[in-house]
């Protein structure tokens, strides 16, 4: 399996790195990802990865399309037309999206819905810090916990609650942007008089590097269709 990898910042370098130690075989991009508008390959890969920049959806879909290539995708920031297009897209090609390829975070998610439903007048703050470079805020699987308590609640979010006193049916949502934090989500649940928090802490990038390697070679296999992380979690027993 031949892995072309989007991307060539830090979660793109991580990639190449990990890819060696697996000793799995990547081709890169020919030309920079900014300068062309469509995607070419001089070798050409059976499956790519995109960690890199929502401005390249079009034409990575376009070259997945073209070529019948799977798609593994990690980048955050897509707008919720993007992500449609990325879910319509999977009707002809095998497509995995995750905002966050660690194992910690799936499981994470999940005990974060139980939470939210069994607590169901706890009030809830969701709060994120990565590395100062980082492009978008909140950060993906910030929005991704949300949805998943939104799903339990219907809670309203407000991004560090704007100088405004909380109402009911409300969640805060904070984002720290500084020094180089790989990514740390914590959900606190507050009730009267006691508070619990879940919290997850990255420490490298790498495990989001793995994480991606390891979708991409279950994906290669699967039918066409949209698939999520806990897809391969759950179907691989990890
Ligand atoms: N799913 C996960 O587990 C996970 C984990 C970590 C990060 N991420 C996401 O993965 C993405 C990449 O992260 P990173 O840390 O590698 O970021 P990064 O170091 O900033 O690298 C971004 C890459 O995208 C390219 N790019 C940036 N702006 C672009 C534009 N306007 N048009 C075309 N290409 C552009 C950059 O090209 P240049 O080299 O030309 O600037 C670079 O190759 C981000 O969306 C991040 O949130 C996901």
């Amino acid at each position: 399996m031949k892995i072309g990898i989007i991307g060539n910042g830090k979660m793109g370098i991580g990639l190449q790195d990990a890819a060696l130690e697996k000793k799995l075989e990547i081709t890169l991009p020919d030309t920079p990802l900014r300068v062309e508008e469509q995607l070419s390959f001089s070798d050409q890969p059976d499956i790519l990865i995109d960690f890199s920049h929502p401005d390249n959806l079009d034409k990575l879909l376009s070259y997945s399309l073209s070529n019948q290539l799977p798609l593994v995708i990690g980048t955050t920031g897509y707008t919720k037309e993007q992500l449609q297009a990325i879910k319509d897209h999977a009707q002809h090609v095998p497509v995995l999206y995750s905002a966050n390829f660690s194992l910690g975070i799936m499981v994470m998610n999940q005990l974060v819905g139980q939470a939210a439903a069994l607590l169901h007048d706890w009030q809830i703050e969701l709060i994120e810090k990565h590395h100062s470079q980082k492009k978008d805020a909140p950060s993906g699987t910030a929005e991704q916990l949300l949805q998943t308590i939104q799903h339990v609640r219907d809670l309203q979010p407000v991004h560090n609650w704007q100088g405004k006193k909380r109402e009911e049916a409300q969640i805060g949502v904070h984002s720290i942007r500084a020094g180089s934090f790989p990514g740390e989500h914590e959900v606190l649940f507050a009730g009267p008089d006691e508070v619990f928090t879940i919290k997850h802490e990255a420490f490298s990038s790498r495990i989001f590097a793995l994480g991606a390697l390891q979708a991409a070679s279950w994906l290669k296999d699967r039918s066409p269709g949209y698939y999520k992380l806990e897809d391969l979690l759950i179907n691989e027993g990890v």
